[in-house]
């Protein structure tokens, strides 16, 4: 028997929109049905947020989105990481929020704080201080009330190289150019490709063995976001699945290695510069909605 069958035409929607099920969820119902028997990758219905979850998660991502804002507004030369820490920590406390790095996996502090060659989850330090001409990804995760948001920005402190300069802004555009793939009917490889496509074009390459993650009930969901996935493969975008961009994307090769004395510093192999924007992106009826940036 369908899952569609056990639910009554007339009865109320299993969403809690309070509406009768054929005028609410029904038909998304019933074409995920068709997807999966077509052999599609469709989202299991637990990945799928209702309204009432999506209001909850834009609550989270407000203090999220305030946090990285009080980051722009302070970040300077002869800041240490460890200071952004401090910031981020307060800010998140004060808003309501807890930080969601803090003791994740075992990460020891609030936020991560990656400087040029360092291409992901670099740890908050006293010893590494911002200097003239240093890029920076600062990566913000917040719960509020059992509810995540996750977003990052990439800041250029003092007077960055023209060439640093343009890292940074093609791996914002390769974010914006994806999240334009993100429709409802449409698969998550659209959106891969299209980045892979245009940081390629500008020489660049991404990061294969990390990437985006769906969020919102948890920090980490699935899909795992790729971005060397192909157009029409890979999961199919159903209204209510969220996750996250974050193409982390290098100046050299794709290669990659982790720190072993700390066990979560990702550098690139050849010891090139490497950018990182991250979106939070909810699929919606008729596109996308960003949920935090
Ligand atoms: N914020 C990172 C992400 O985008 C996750 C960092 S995990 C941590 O997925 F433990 F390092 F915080
Ligand atoms: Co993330």
């Amino acid at each position: 028997m369908s899952l569609t069958k056990r639910i009554g035409r007339n009865d109320p929607c299993p969403c809690g929109s309070g509406k009768k099920y054929k005028f609410c969820h029904q038909i998304i119902d019933e074409k995920m049905l068709l997807y999966r028997r077509q052999g599609a990758m469709v989202p299991s219905k637990k990945l799928l947020k209702t309204k009432a979850q999506v209001d909850k998660i834009k609550e989270s991502a407000k203090v999220n989105i305030a946090v990285l804002d009080y980051v722009a507004e302070n970040i300077k030369a002869g800041m240490s990481t460890e200071d952004i820490n401090i910031l981020v920590h307060t800010k998140t406390t004060e808003l309501g929020g807890i930080p969601a790095p803090l003791n994740y996996e075992g990460f020891p502090k609030s936020v991560c704080t990656s400087i040029n060659n360092e291409v992901c989850h670099g740890i908050p330090s006293k010893d590494i201080i911002l200097k003239d001409g240093d890029i920076i990804n600062v990566d913000c995760s917040t719960i509020v009330d059992g509810y995540f948001s996750d977003s990052s920005r990439m800041f250029m402190i003092g007077n960055v190289s023209e060439e640093n300069k343009k890292l940074v802004e093609v791996t914002k555009e390769s974010v914006y150019k994806g999240l334009e793939m993100i429709k409802p009917w449409g698969f998550l490889g659209d959106m891969g490709q299209v980045i892979n496509d245009y940081v390629t074009e500008n020489g660049y390459s991404v990061v294969r063995e990390i990437g985006g993650h769906g969020v919102g009930l948890e920090f980490h969901e699935d899909p795992f976001v790729s971005y060397v996935t192909k157009k029409g493969t890979d999961m199919l975008l159903v209204p209510g699945l969220m996750f996250t961009i974050e193409p982390m994307v290098n100046a050299g090769t794709h290669d990659v290695f982790v720190d072993e004395d700390n066990g979560w510093t990702v550098y690139t192999k050849d010891g090139k510069m490497s950018a990182q924007w991250e979106i939070q992106v909810l699929v919606t009826e008729d596109g996308y909605e960003i949920i935090s940036y």
